[in-house]
């Protein structure tokens, strides 16, 4: 089992860039599915779910390739309608291509996503609303079947949660779906106005993206284009994370600003410096870190559920307490007990965490619960004082590109071992 290695205790400095947008480039490779013709996707991340997401296009007979961070995808003469289990369990998200396999293929069939490390993860809303634009849903056990072999047509849609895979399968379904679909309560997140761009630039006729009420006009096809990916602000949220869990002064380049509010107010209210420009942030954070009153996960433009972890890690160390209530996913708490290994102290109550600040962590042995979890496992890390070894790293590296490396970049010490105990 590969593994990282920390030495922790060492302020981080210097400059670093970001990734490209996981959440966004995997709804747009899913989305190719749909283009006749060549779609060149840059700034995609060179991370493990990118890679998975190549290998469900390739199975479905698409070419992907990738070349440096560009993933290019032919998906003509792609007629498999079929994800069996085994790349479905690869990536949790795979249900994201519902909405493109059935609008092109007229069939889709899954194995169900199951459980998930950070909850039940249902899709009830991904299927009513593929029911509501004509689809047959048969579902068995372990294997849900979605048929339209008329085509799709457009529809009113009010999503009683404004979910993000349902509100990006809508949107692929509807591009080329007959008449036009218009979805009340839509997610709002960037990665919905990526995906709308991304669309578009396609020739699909979606309005509204970031707002709230979507209305797609559905296009007879769609051409291939060329895009790139929004920078990936959790992945940039969690560098500022250790930045400021070990003192440090960090600049995260490439980065939109406007996509992290309410991650930079929490930072101010920690006790941080922040200062933006258009396109990087920078973190000068005090020798102790403040607490933090109430963090409530909310979806966009609401604090977000994936830097929850992160944010708890660094708060391990600030003078006080903090609460962190989770209203997203209700089992995004693994980490806690990880945390508690560096000398953390944390406690959960339903879905909220209590941190009670400590003066010093101590190096140790963890196992990564989840992806977001095995973030705050390396932000906990760097901040202690020691070696620290996290083992089962596959779920880091589902979302973070090399996180050694940057983490190097800025003075930091981590390195990566191998299965076979190479570096
Ligand atoms: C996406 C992101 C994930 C992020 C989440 C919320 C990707 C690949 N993943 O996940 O990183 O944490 O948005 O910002 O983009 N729900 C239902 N029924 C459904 C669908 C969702 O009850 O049919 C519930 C979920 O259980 C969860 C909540 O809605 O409690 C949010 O889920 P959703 O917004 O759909 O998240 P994902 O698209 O899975």
């Amino acid at each position: 089992m590969s593994s990282y290695v920390i030495e922790g205790g060492r302020r981080l400095l210097g400059e670093c860039e970001v990734q490209g947008a996981k959440n966004s480039a995997l709804p747009i490779l899913a989305a190719t599915l749909l283009c006749d013709g060549k779609c060149s996707v840059h700034n995609c991340p060179d991370i493990l779910d990118v890679g998975a997401t190549c290998d469900i296009l390739r199975h479905l007979g698409c070419t992907a390739e990738r070349n440096g961070h560009t993933v290019s995808v032919d998906s003509q003469g792609a007629s498999g309608f079929e994800i069996p289990e085994p790349l479905m369990r690869e990536m949790r998200s795979s249900v994201i291509f519902l909405g493109a396999i059935l609008a092109r293929n007229g069939r889709v069939r899954l194995s169900t996503p199951g459980g998930c490390e950070i909850g039940l993860r249902p899709i009830d809303l991904h299927l009513d609303a593929m029911k509501k634009m004509g689809a047959k849903i048969s579902e068995e056990y372990g294997h849900i079947e979605c048929s339209a072999h008329d085509g799709l047509h457009g529809t009113n849609i009010t999503l009683s949660f404004p979910s993000v895979g349902a509100t990006e399968n809508i949107m692929i379904a509807g591009s080329t779906a007959k008449g036009i679909t218009t979805v009340v309560n839509a997610a709002r997140e960037p990665e919905i106005s990526d995906l709308a761009d991304f669309l578009n630039c396609c020739g699909a006729r979606i309005s509204g993206a970031g707002q709230g009420t979507l209305t797609i006009e559905g296009v007879k096809k769609l051409s291939g284009c060329e895009h790139t990916v929004i920078p990936d602000r959790i992945a940039a949220a969690t560098y500022m994370a250790a930045a400021a869990a070990t003192g440090g002064h960090v600049r995260i380049d490439n980065i939109i600003p406007a996509h992290l509010g309410p991650v930079i107010d929490l930072f101010e209210e920690a006790g941080c410096r922040i200062t933006t420009d258009c396109k990087s942030v920078t973190v000068a954070a005090p020798k102790l870190l403040g607490s933090v009153k109430m963090i409530r996960t909310m979806p966009y433009p609401g604090f977000p559920t994936d830097i929850h972890s992160p944010i708890a890690a660094m708060l391990t160390k600030a003078k006080g307490t903090s609460v962190i209530i989770e209203t997203i996913f209700e089992n995004r708490f693994k980490y806690t007990g990880e945390l508690v290994r560096f000398g953390a102290k944390l406690r959960v109550d339903g879905r909220m965490a209590v941190i009670e600040g400590v003066p010093v962590l101590h190096g140790a042995r963890v196992i990564t619960p989840d992806l977001r979890g095995g973030a705050a496992l390396m932000i906990a890390g760097l901040a202690a004082e020691g070696e620290t070894v996290i083992t089962d790293i596959k779920h880091i590296e589902r979302g973070y590109e090399s996180p050694e490396k940057t983490i190097s970049g800025l003075s930091g010490l981590m390195r990566r071992i191998d299965n076979d105990g190479s570096e």
